[in-house]
């Protein structure tokens, strides 16, 4: 790789993915297409290509995770890089050290990328600022949470086969999700309409200024969209009393097998987990026919696969040179 090269790699993603808001339509496309060829190597027997050997990659979770903390790590695995994985609880943040002072005390030990979970909005883009490795946000308190929103516009173009003009509402706790921000500029900037349906209690007062609809019954959700993207609801902070019960909420909100038999056969129904059964989304939905949920798991592993090697300096644009380099 030339040196020309190597900057306008650089410039084509920037040195760290804080949140979809600042990402260009090209910028986001362009990640997309790069994880259609790493689809493929999640398939193969042997899940390696060493498209990042070398590199080592540190996982920060300061929050409780699953799907994201473990994507990761499967996606720099695959990708040969490695990984070392810090919790708050098992690190000394719990003896007082601040964030900064983490990350420093792991640079000094020459590593080359962050990815970092964190209960404070704003504290990727505060770390992104305060070293030089690549930062990649995996959530930040309610700010964003990108490569959800990336893999969920990947599950959505591989079933509709477009983004543009599908109608997409997000239903549920749209206050303190950081996934419904990230999947708001990601979709109205590939040409999206967006819309949202939660209680009042549960959407930011200023919601429209984001340029989205907002539906008062789930009802009407339904009937308009094209997709559903259902959130959770955020039951840790449900005692400040954002809905009277549980049940009640089902009952008025919930997108229940009932309320879908009025919808098109092709509805799709997304939900980022972990889900709440019974409460934004019974059972049978999300086992049932529309429901996508597991393929957005899946795809969360080639959507990091692209976001790790475009950071790293991988060829963007072409989804045949990321094939290429990636050793299919
Ligand atoms: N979707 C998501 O962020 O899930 P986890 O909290 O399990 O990572």
């Amino acid at each position: 790789m030339t040196a020309a090269m190597a900057s306008s790699r650089v410039l084509a993603l920037g040195k760290d993915l804080v949140g979809l808001e600042s990402l260009s339509q090209e910028q986001i496309l362009m990640i997309l297409d790069t994880a259609e060829p790493f689809k493929e190597i999640s398939e193969r027997r042997i899940k390696k290509v060493p498209v990042l050997r070398g590199k080592t990659i540190v996982n920060l979770f300061f929050e409780a995770s699953t799907r994201t903390r473990v994507s990761f790590e499967f996606a720099e695995k695959r990708l040969s890089a490695d990984t070392v994985n810090i919790s708050a609880t098992g690190s000394s943040v719990i003896k007082g050290e601040t964030l900064v002072d983490t990350a420093r005390n792991l640079e000094a030990m020459r590593i080359d990328m962050v990815v970092m979970r964190h209960g404070s909005s704003g504290a990727a883009k505060f770390l992104a600022d305060r070293i030089p490795s690549n930062v990649i946000n995996a959530g930040d308190g309610r700010h964003e949470h990108p490569t959800q929103g990336l893999l969920d516009l990947l599950t959505i173009r591989d079933h509709c086969d477009r983004v543009q003009g599908l109608k997409v509402c997000l239903v549920g706790d749209i206050l303190h999700s950081r996934v419904a921000r990230s999947n708001i500029y990601g979709l109205l900037k590939l040409g999206a309409e967006v819309a949202v349906c939660a209680p009042k209690t549960l959407l930011p007062s200023a919601i429209s200024d984001l340029g989205v609809k907002v539906f008062k019954r789930i009802e009407e959700a339904i009937e308009w969209a094209d997709v559903l993207n259902v959130l959770r609801l955020q039951l840790e902070r449900m005692e400040e009393g954002y809905v009277p019960s549980l049940r009640e909420y089902n009952r008025v909100w919930g997108v229940t097998a009932r309320r879908l038999e009025l919808a098109p056969q092709d509805l799709l129904i997304l939900h980022p987990g972990p889900m709440n059964r019974g409460v934004e989304i019974d059972s049978d939905v999300a086992d049932g026919p529309h429901s996508v949920i597991l393929n957005q798991v899946t795809n969360g592993v080639a959507v990091r696969m692209a976001v790790l090697y475009l950071l790293a300096g991988g060829q963007p644009g072409s989804a045949e040179a990321a094939k290429k380099e990636a050793g299919a």
